[in-house]
């Protein structure tokens, strides 16, 4: 028999959902998909001059290995292309083979629990005030010697917080059933353990 189990976690950025989505994946021998990186790889091209449907219809496995795909300017233009219907048409028959593959799969992204993967067996929307979330990126792009202020990133998250809320296609908000965790003031550890709790809660005995 082939087990499928899906785990779907969305949220804003820097939130914390790839770090619980990795840990998850580890404990439970899962597979892991950010797909925040799909959009990404997408952004990329276009910055590089591809148009932005073409660009998503030809991506390709090692357009997501790129080096550069974690930088601001990259995580713009991510969002913005991701408001085209038709560059996230391109992008879904990958995600949802992904999830479905045996031994079970975490995807994190904004629209996994409500439209990628609306059967998962397990939602979480993973959030926190954008002026936390600001505070960690700038963190982690400061420390990979990306030169930036705290109130650019702040502005820049919340630019993507409203294009990625506000869009016709596929707009960032919970599932209807995925549990909340909002992880202003929790740890990493703290947001993990209420993740597993869920994850057992839903597991199959
Ligand atoms: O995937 P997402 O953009 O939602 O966030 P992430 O990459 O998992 O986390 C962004 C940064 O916040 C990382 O440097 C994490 O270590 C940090 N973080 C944190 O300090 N406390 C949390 N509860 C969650 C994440
Ligand atoms: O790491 P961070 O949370 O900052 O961003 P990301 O997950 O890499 O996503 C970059 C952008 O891609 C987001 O701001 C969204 O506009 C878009 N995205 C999306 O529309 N749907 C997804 N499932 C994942 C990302």
């Amino acid at each position: 028999m082939t087990d499928t189990f899906t785990i779907a976690i969305d949220g804003p950025a820097a939130a914390g959902k790839g770090t619980i989505s990795k840990a998850i994946a580890a404990q439970f021998g899962f597979a892991h998909l950010d797909t925040g990186l799909l959009y990404r790889a997408v952004g990329a091209r276009v910055l590089a001059g591809v148009e932005p449907i073409e660009a998503a219809i030809t991506l390709q496995a090692e357009d997501l290995d790129r080096d550069d795909l974690r930088t601001a300017e990259v995580a713009q233009a991510a969002s913005k292309v991701a408001v085209i219907a038709e560059v996230r048409a391109a992008l879904v028959d990958f995600q949802r083979a992904f999830a479905r593959r045996a031994g079970g799969a975490v995807l994190d992204g904004r629209d996994i629990g409500t439209v990628i993967c609306p059967n998962a067996e397990v939602k979480l929307y993973v959030t926190a005030s954008a002026e936390v979330r600001a505070k960690r990126r700038f963190l982690e792009l400061t420390g990979k010697g990306e030169v930036t202020s705290l109130e650019t990133v702040l502005a820049d998250v919340m630019a993507r917080d409203d294009r990625d809320m506000n869009r016709a296609e596929a707009p960032m908000k919970p599932a209807a059933d995925a549990l909340t965790i909002d992880t202003s003031e929790l740890s990493i550890e703290q947001a993990l353990q209420v993740a597993l709790k869920e994850i057992s809660a839903q597991r199959m005995p």
